[in-house]
């Protein structure tokens, strides 16, 4: 099946690059509808304006209360046909409403293996920092299905990525960031085949 995308993704938007180029070399069929962010200078919204793609920067401090916020999430969702959300990157909690509406239709991906160095505080840098000091000799990436707790909902797909020797955290996220450019794309194709 084929499924207008909505990424949100608040940084540089190396994932949301990923997936626009799958879109466009035929890995997978659906195609990014549009892309959110709750950063203004964030590298996402410049990579969809590049491929004009409609974009639109929606942060809660732009409106009087969370629900006007979520609200106008789902008004904008609903306009664009949205019948799958990626997050990629996006820094904020979803509002379990629009959990609740996009219910097993919203996935993330995670820069470790889940259930290892998910929840709270983990996060960008953080995560290949507390590999490191764990000593873990395998770390990777994890795509999942967002449900309410952070980071815990159903899997959909791994990627084991080694941990060399001499890595420091930031050797390890690009090597990692790498992996999950593959691993995004292959999950929505198992999500497109009707096969998580
Ligand atoms: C990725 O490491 C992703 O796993 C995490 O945030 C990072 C986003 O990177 N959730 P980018 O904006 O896609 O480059």
């Amino acid at each position: 099946m084929r499924f207008n995308l909505c990424v949100f993704a608040s940084g540089n938007g190396s994932n949301l690059n990923a997936i626009i180029k799958a879109s466009k070399t035929g890995k997978i069929s659906s195609r990014v509808a549009l892309v959110i962010s709750n950063n203004s200078n964030s590298g996402a919204l410049k990579k969809a304006a590049k491929y004009k793609i409609p974009h639109i920067h929606l942060s809660q401090k732009l409106f009087s209360s969370q629900s006007e916020f979520t609200k106008n999430i789902l008004d904008v969702l609903n306009r664009h046909k949205i019948n799958l959300i990626l997050l990629a990157g996006y820094m904020k909690i979803l509002d379990p409403l629009i959990i609740k509406k996009y219910r097993n239709r919203i996935i993330n991906i995670h820069p470790a293996l889940l259930p290892k160095f998910g929840g709270k505080g983990m996060f960008g840098i953080h995560v290949h920092e507390a590999v490191l000091k764990t000593r873990e000799t395998i770390t990777g990436a994890t795509v999942h299905f967002v449900n309410e707790v952070y980071d815990s909902g159903a899997i959909i797909l791994q990627k084991l990525v080694k941990v060399k020797p001499d890595d420091d955290a930031l050797s390890l996220q690009k090597r990692v960031l790498l992996a999950e450019h593959k691993l995004y794309p292959e999950a929505i194709k198992l999500f497109e085949e009707g096969k998580c």
